[in-house]
């Protein structure tokens, strides 16, 4: 499927990748940008045919995503705001509940909702001039696409205070130093290390990968207990014929040969 506002490929090995498209606007997200990643995560990715996992970045070379786009802002009132906010939270859980690694490449820019992108997915990479930051508090709103919630999981609730009440920006090793970029790497090279740790993801099992996933999610989800979770995924993985291939091949001293089943 074609979007007018993101672009997206899947390489030759098998990894996809995922641009958003508005660098004129730094990449803002707007609804209709929102709706195209929802609809992206929810039912273009899953049917990409033996994908090992996403990088998403940002196109140009200023900005991932400089946030939601505040053009847009003048006309809401709290419906169209509790709409718009909805929207994102739905679009990013895809994000974050995709049964596959998806990798923030973070290029620039990554503020408000593009911070909270970035937050969404399951591990971020820092070219040397990303900066990070949550500046809602300058526009006198909050956090609307699960800011509040994810900088918190991430960095811990006084630094993550900190930055959502200044609305300050970090920098890529400051982001680095708190947890909430795994690498920082030489400006440009975000992709090819998110790529380079996919490929590593690669070659583990893909259900013991996507049950991973799923169990550390539940580590934040307050109606259900990850540590019962935990144990039911345990003895689900070892029905699996990868984990009796993954366990034979230690034993074996060979590499293993997973297949999914
Ligand atoms: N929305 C819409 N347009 C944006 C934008 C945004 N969030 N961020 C940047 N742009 C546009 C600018 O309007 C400008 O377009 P024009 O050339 O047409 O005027 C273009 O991108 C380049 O921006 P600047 O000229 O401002 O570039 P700069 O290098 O001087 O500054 C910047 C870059 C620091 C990112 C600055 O643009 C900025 O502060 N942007 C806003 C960041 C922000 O507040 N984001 C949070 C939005 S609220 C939110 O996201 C809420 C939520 O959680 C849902």
């Amino acid at each position: 499927m074609d979007y007018k506002n993101l672009l997206y490929s899947v390489d030759e090995n098998n990894i996809a990748t995922l641009i958003i498209n508005r660098p004129k606007a730094y990449n803002a997200i707007n609804a209709e940008t929102m709706g195209e990643i929802g609809h992206f995560f929810s039912k273009t990715a899953p049917k990409l045919k033996g994908i090992v996992g996403v990088v998403v970045t940002g196109a140009g070379d200023k900005a991932f995503v400089a946030g939601a786009d505040i053009k847009a802002f003048l006309t809401l009132d709290n419906k169209k705001a509790q709409k718009l906010s909805k929207q994102g939270h739905l679009a990013y859980n895809h994000i974050e509940n995709f049964d596959k690694p998806v990798i923030a490449a973070v290029n620039g820019f990554a503020l408000g909702g593009g911070c909270e992108l970035a937050m969404a997915c399951h591990m971020r990479i820092a070219g040397a001039k990303a900066k990070f930051g949550q500046p809602e508090v300058n526009l006198g709103i909050v956090p609307g696409y699960g800011g509040s919630q994810r900088l918190v999981q991430l960095i811990g609730k006084g630094k993550a205070m900190e930055l959502l009440l200044t609305g300050d920006m970090i920098g890529a090793e400051e982001a680095h130093r708190l947890g909430l970029a795994n690498h920082v790497v030489p400006q440009g090279e975000e992709v090819a290390k998110a790529k380079e740790i996919l490929l590593k993801i690669a070659t583990k099992g893909p259900i013991s990968i996507a049950k991973t996933i799923e169990l550390v999610n539940l580590y934040f989800n307050k109606k259900k207990d990850g540590f019962k979770a935990e144990i039911e995924a345990f003895g689900a993985c070892a029905d699996t014929k990868d984990f009796k291939e993954g366990a034979s091949a230690f034993i074996e001293k060979r590499k293993a040969n997973f297949t999914g089943k």
